[in-house]
């Protein structure tokens, strides 16, 4: 299969991109980044005028993992004109060219569709975003459906674990933390859905082989607040839990722009892949510090 996946200098691609070209023709997209992925990369800025149909003509796939993102909730607020670029009108332009040449498409969407009210939201859930990230997010799941509705849109919820030396995730922000304050300030009242990256490469596999296509939430299978996550982080790390300094959301000067609980339900993840193992977070984070340690 030919797999084109965008992103592929970030955290979540880097990591799909190295696993599926083990068994696939991979080709990754990357923008700004020196430093390349050990997989053929192209260098292609998908804001650029006709940047999609070049990529697509050159490397025709048989589908697209798109994982290019502006995907920090502070910087698409401070940019929001190059936000609303990258996050609706590059994805958009990427499906209506892959839609004309009979692909399909993944889409990573966020939990940040939602406004944090009630939590436990379903793939039936309304949205409302509460930021500039979540409505971009929502305007691009509408734009990859309305371009072929055989594509696929996966709301990840938050993803944590070691990065392969590509773009940054909650685990390393932590440790970075930890190290240059001796501690780390968590929200104890912000909830999430965790899942390890291992987890949403190897869904994002079995997606790629299965007839499922629309809507889907991706996240783990517990509803933790992120001073539960980085408590568990330090656990799995072997660091002391007193690390942890446990804060209100409400105490960060843009709380508004914050959902407060965007946990997922699970029921669709479930149903559709039924073998797919989402362990706890914590039993994942051991294990990538159990590797480090063997390495070491
Ligand atoms: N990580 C999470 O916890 C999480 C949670 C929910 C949803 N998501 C979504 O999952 C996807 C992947 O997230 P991530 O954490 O892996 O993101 P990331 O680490 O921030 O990576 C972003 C990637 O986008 C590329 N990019 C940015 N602008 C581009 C442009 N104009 N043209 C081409 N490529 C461009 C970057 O390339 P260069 O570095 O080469 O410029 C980089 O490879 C995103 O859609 C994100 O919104 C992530």
């Amino acid at each position: 299969m030919r797999v084109l996946v965008t992103g592929a200098t970030g955290f979540i691609g880097a990591h799909l991109g190295m696993i599926l070209a083990k068994r696939h023709d991979v080709l990754g997209v990357a923008c700004t980044s020196q430093h390349l992925p050990d997989f053929p990369v192209s260098r292609t800025d998908l804001t650029e005028p006709d940047a999609s149909r070049k990529l697509l003509q050159s490397f025709p796939p048989d589908i697209v993992i798109h994982c290019a993102a502006m995907s920090r909730v502070m910087e698409c607020e401070a940019h929001p004109v190059k936000a609303e670029e990258i996050n609706v009108h590059a994805p958009r332009e990427l499906a209506l060219q892959a839609a004309a040449r009979g692909a399909r498409l993944l889409f990573f969407s966020s939990d940040m569709v939602f406004s944090g009210e009630r939590g436990y939201y379903t793939e039936q859930s309304p949205p409302s975003p509460q930021n500039v990230y979540g409505w971009t997010k929502l305007r691009a799941e509408a734009a990859v459906l309305e371009a072929n509705a055989q594509n696929i849109v996966v709301r990840l919820n938050l993803v944590v674990g070691k990065g392969r030396g590509f773009g940054t995730s909650f685990t390393e922000r932590i440790l970075d933390e930890i190290n240059r304050r001796g501690k780390a300030s968590l929200f104890t009242d912000q909830f999430r859905s965790p899942i390890h990256v291992r987890s949403v490469v190897l869904a994002a596999t079995l997606l790629t082989e299965r007839d499922i296509s629309g809507i889907l939430h991706l996240g783990g299978s517990q509803r933790l607040s992120r001073a539960e996550l980085g408590r568990a982080l330090c656990r799995a790390a072997g660091i002391e839990e007193v690390k942890i300094e446990e804060v209100s959301y409400l105490s960060h000067p843009q709380a508004s722009l914050l959902p407060r609980d965007t946990s997922f339900g699970v029921g669709r993840r479930e149903m559709e892949m039924p073998e797919l193992e989402v362990r706890p977070v914590e039993t994942e984070l051991a294990a990538d510090f159990a590797k480090e340690r063997v390495l070491l």
